[in-house]
C-alpha cells in the first residue's frame, strides 16, 4: 500500500480485516504516520480471526508482492466544489519519484491506481513503471458506477447491488451513465422508467459530484473507494475475472479510460465492449479525448 493517508488506511485496514493479504508493505512519505498506522494494524490483529504481517517503508520487499495499490494524493490542494486535477500537479511529481522504486524493486505484480485525476495517474503509472498495460489500471469509475447504484437504488427502493450497468469515462467531470447498459433487478431501467418518472439527469449528478458531496462534508472521501479497490485487489488475488469498470487502457480509443473489463490474475485479463447507443460512444469519445489531453499535457 504506498500512501497511507486517509484513503490508504481504510484500504489497508480492510485488507488486513478481511484477512485478504498474508504479507502487507506500508510505505509512505510520512515515516511516524506509516509506523503509527502498522501499530495500529498489529494491536487489531489481536482480536481478529487471521493474521497479516506488517511492514513498512520497504519498497525492495515490492518484488514479491502480488498487488501494488497506491493512493498517493495531498489533500491540502483539493478545492471545496472543486476538481480532480486539483491534485495532478502534485501527483505528478509523485509518480516520477514512486515509479521507478517500483521499477528498481523488480515487482511484477498488478498495480492499482487510486490517486486522482485516476485516468491519468494511471497512465503515467503504467509509462513509468514500463509494466504490460494489463498489468496497471485504475479504480476509475468502479466508485462513480457504486454512486449512480447507490442513487437509483434509493430512489427505487431497490438494494444497490441489484442495480446493474456502468459508468464510462473519465473519473471526474467528464464521465457519463451509459444509461443503455442500466438494469434493475435485472430489467433494462428503460421498461420502467414511466413507472418511476426517473430523472436521469438528477440522477447522474449525483454520480458525478457525488464524491463532492461527501468531500464538503466530512473534508476527503474513505469508504466507498477503499472498498473498491479492496474488491479489485482481492480480484486479481483470487483471479475472479470480476466484471467491473476501471480505468484502463482502450487500444481503439488510445488511452486509459474507465470502461467495464474482466479483472483477474493479470489485472485485466479482457476488455468488455458493450454495445452503446451512439450518443454514448459520443461520450466516450471525447471524455478519452479530454484525458488523452490532459496525459499529453504532463511534463515527461
Ligand atoms: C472520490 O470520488 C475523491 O475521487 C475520490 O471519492
Amino acid at each position: 500500500m504506498i500512501g497511507l493517508g486517509h484513503v490508504g488506511a481504510t484500504v489497508a485496514y480492510t485488507l488486513v480485516t478481511k484477512g485478504i493479504a498474508d504479507e502487507l508493505v506500508l510505505i509512505d512519505t510520512n515515516s511516524d504516520k506509516v509506523v503509527a498506522e502498522q501499530y495500529d494494524l498489529m494491536d487489531a490483529i489481536a482480536r481478529l480471526d487471521t493474521s497479516t504481517k506488517i511492514v513498512v517503508q520497504d519498497y525492495a520487499a515490492l518484488k514479491d508482492t502480488d498487488v501494488i495499490i497506491s493512493a498517493v494524493g495531498n489533500i491540502n490542494v483539493i478545492q471545496q466544489d472543486g476538481d480532480r486535477f486539483g491534485e495532478l500537479k502534485f501527483n505528478e511529481a509523485a509518480v516520477q519519484e514512486i515509479a521507478p522504486k517500483i521499477k528498481a524493486s523488480g515487482f511484477n505484480g498488478v498495480l492499482i491506481n487510486i490517486g486522482n485525476p485516476c485516468d491519468v495517474v494511471t497512465a503515467y503509472y503504467q509509462e513509468l513503471t514500463g509494466l504490460p498495460r494489463n498489468q496497471v489500471f485504475g479504480t476509475g469509475t468502479f466508485l462513480d458506477t457504486a454512486r449512480i447504484q447507490r442513487a437509483l437504488g434509493n430512489k427505487l427502493g431497490v438494494d444497490p447491488k441489484n442495480i446493474g450497468g456502468y459508468v464510462y469515462g473519465e473519473h471526474g467531470e467528464s464521465q457519463f451513465v451509459a444509461w443503455s447498459t442500466v438494469t434493475v433487478n435485472g430489467r433494462p431501467v428503460g421498461e420502467i422508467e414511466a413507472d418511476y418518472r426517473i430523472n436521469y439527469e438528477e440522477l447522474e449528478t449525483d454520480s458525478r459530484r457525488g464524491g463532492w458531496y461527501i468531500f464538503n462534508g466530512k473534508g476527503y472521501t474513505c469508504y466507498a473507494i477503499a472498498t473498491c479497490a479492496v474488491k479489485l485487489a482481492r480480484a486479481v488475488l483470487a483471479d475472479a475475472h470480476l466484471a467491473a469498470p476501471v480505468s484502463t487502457y482502450h487500444p481503439g480509443l488510445g488511452t486509459y479510460v474507465g470502461q467495464p473489463a474482466i479483472v483477474g490474475k493479470n489485472g485485466i485479463e479482457s476488455l468488455v465492449f458493450l454495445k452503446l447507443s451512439e450518443l454514448e460512444d459520443g461520450q466516450l469519445k471525447s471524455s478519452a479525448e479530454f484525458i488523452k489531453q490532459k496525459f499529453d499535457g504532463l511534463n515527461r
